[in-house]
């Protein structure tokens, strides 16, 4: 950036730069890195685990606590075997994949163009592919010490399952009646064949799931509401203008359970992707779920007396890939006088994994540094910081994405203030100290 105008300003470009930022600062780093990592696999480090809570606690705030129709819950991760035959997840969830016989390797039969040369074919770089076969994508486990196949289990491949395993039980200690949703946010394991794009498809990642269910007449009105809520909050949390799109699915791609859906894509540096899907499950759950278990999951209409299998909205998004969304649409470098340049991370402040650093200019400063430090942290997370020059602390905080600085300076002492650095604009207040946490709750707004 050093020969740009001053005040000018790019989006991010490479994913390496961001991937090199994630590091750097610790919000995302390859899992077990000491032993060279393990593919589709990712760490959250300090940063990291705060952004991916602020995610998670805006969208329990909005999806569930915000609602007196929807009921959260945390369901075990392995659920009855039985459950994924229920689902078809046995039967069907699968990609095709074909191998190299000569460089041994295994790629997804739709993604050949991401394998490259074929590194061990002498005189030619063209792969020698096998016929395409299915390749289921659960990940399996034992449970117990028994070696025969009754022991085989499998880690969730999605967590809406046990939402519809747990639907009867939930429905009656809430008290709920039809229409009424379950949410539940988890890890969810797929055996991708080529995890890629750092966070974006990944073997082990989050899901943030809603299953709202309705009388069949309603299923147009409440698709349309769950679509119109999900892209609300997307805005809300940053992801805005140019930035997302809908795609409806064409009838041949809609999955075995689904009747319409509607994906929800961000554009990342590698193209327009998928970050949320929205479907119409219709009762397949219920129904599959009810000839599995043998227990009857049909309700009955309170005035009617009717007996009937509610129908499934869905909306289904994934934690990390937001994550990873917010993160490429906040990553900015800007050029700055004097040939310099920042790097900064525009995150929304509800997200923003620290909310004000508290930044002394001398270590003589320290005591009443500390002691708003104390004050602030009651409220926010608080970065505290002594040590080094203050543009560069500044230019950390530009990076970790943090919307505040506080700086303790030796007029302080005189006049009671300090100085409120704004991350954006540069902007820099003198707020007496015994205001600086109303200046910055104003600032932060609500849920900062
Ligand atoms: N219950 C429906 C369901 O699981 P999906 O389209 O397979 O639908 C929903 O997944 C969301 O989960 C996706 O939009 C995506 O954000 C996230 N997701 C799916 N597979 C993923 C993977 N391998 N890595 C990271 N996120 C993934």
């Amino acid at each position: 950036m050093g020969s740009e105008q001053p005040g000018s300003s790019r989006p991010l470009q490479r994913m390496e730069d961001l991937v090199a930022l994630c590091a750097r600062r610790g919000f995302v780093f390859p899992s077990s890195e000491i032993y060279g990592g393990i593919n589709g696999f990712w760490d959250y480090g300090p940063l990291g685990v705060e952004l991916k809570n602020n995610l998670k606690a805006a969208w329990w705030q909005a999806v569930v606590r915000e609602r007196d129709d929807v009921e959260g819950i945390d369901s075990s991760i392995i659920c009855h075997p039985r459950t994924w035959e229920a689902s078809g997840h046995v039967e069907h969830f699968s990609d095709p994949m074909v191998d190299c016989r000569a460089c041994k390797r295994r790629f997804r039969a739709d993604q050949l163009d991401d394998a490259g040369p074929c590194p061990a074919r002498e005189g030619s770089s063209e792969h020698d592919w096998t016929e395409p076969r299915r390749f289921n994508l659960m990940l399996q486990t034992r449970i117990g010490a028994s070696e025969d196949a009754s022991a085989i289990a499998y880690l969730r491949a999605e967590t809406c399952q046990p939402i519809f395993n747990d639907f009867r039980r939930v429905r009656e200690v809430a008290r709920q009646q039809i229409p009424f949703g379950i949410a539940q946010i988890g890890k969810a394991f797929r055996n991708e064949i080529n995890p890629r794009n750092f966070t974006f498809r990944s073997r082990e990642f989050e899901q943030a799931e809603l299953e709202f269910f309705c009388r069949d007449s309603e299923r147009g009105r409440w698709f349309d509401h769950w679509l119109d809520e999900r892209l609300r909050f997307h805005r809300e949390i940053g992801l805005g203008a140019g930035h997302l799109r809908t795609r409806p699915h064409a009838p041949e791609e809609l999955a075995h359970y689904s009747k319409r859906a509607v994906d929800i894509e961000f554009r990342f540096p590698f193209g327009w992707q998928e970050i949320e899907g929205i479907h119409d499950r219709g009762d397949f759950d219920l129904s599959r779920h009810s000839e599995f278990s043998g227990k009857d999951l049909a309700v009955t209409d309170p005035e009617t007396k009717e007996r009937y299998l509610p129908v499934v909205i869905e909306t289904s998004v994934g934690v990390d890939r937001t994550c990873l969304a917010l993160l490429c649409h906040a990553y900015e470098e800007e050029a700055l006088p004097g040939g310099e340049a920042r790097t900064l991370l525009r995150l929304h402040p509800r997200l923003a994994p620290i909310k004000v650093a508290v930044l002394p200019l001398s270590k003589k400063l320290a005591e009443p540094a500390r002691r708003l430090a104390g004050e602030l942290r009651r409220r926010w997370n608080v970065f505290y910081d002594e040590a080094g020059n203050i543009g560069r602390r500044y230019r950390r905080q530009d990076e970790a994405g943090t919307p505040f600085c506080v700086t303790v300076d030796f007029d302080s002492e005189a006049d009671g203030k300090a100085t409120v650095r704004e991350r954006d604009s540069m902007q820099q207040d003198r707020v007496p100290l015994e205001a600086v946490a109303a200046y910055l709750a104003d600032r932060l707004g609500p849920g900062g």
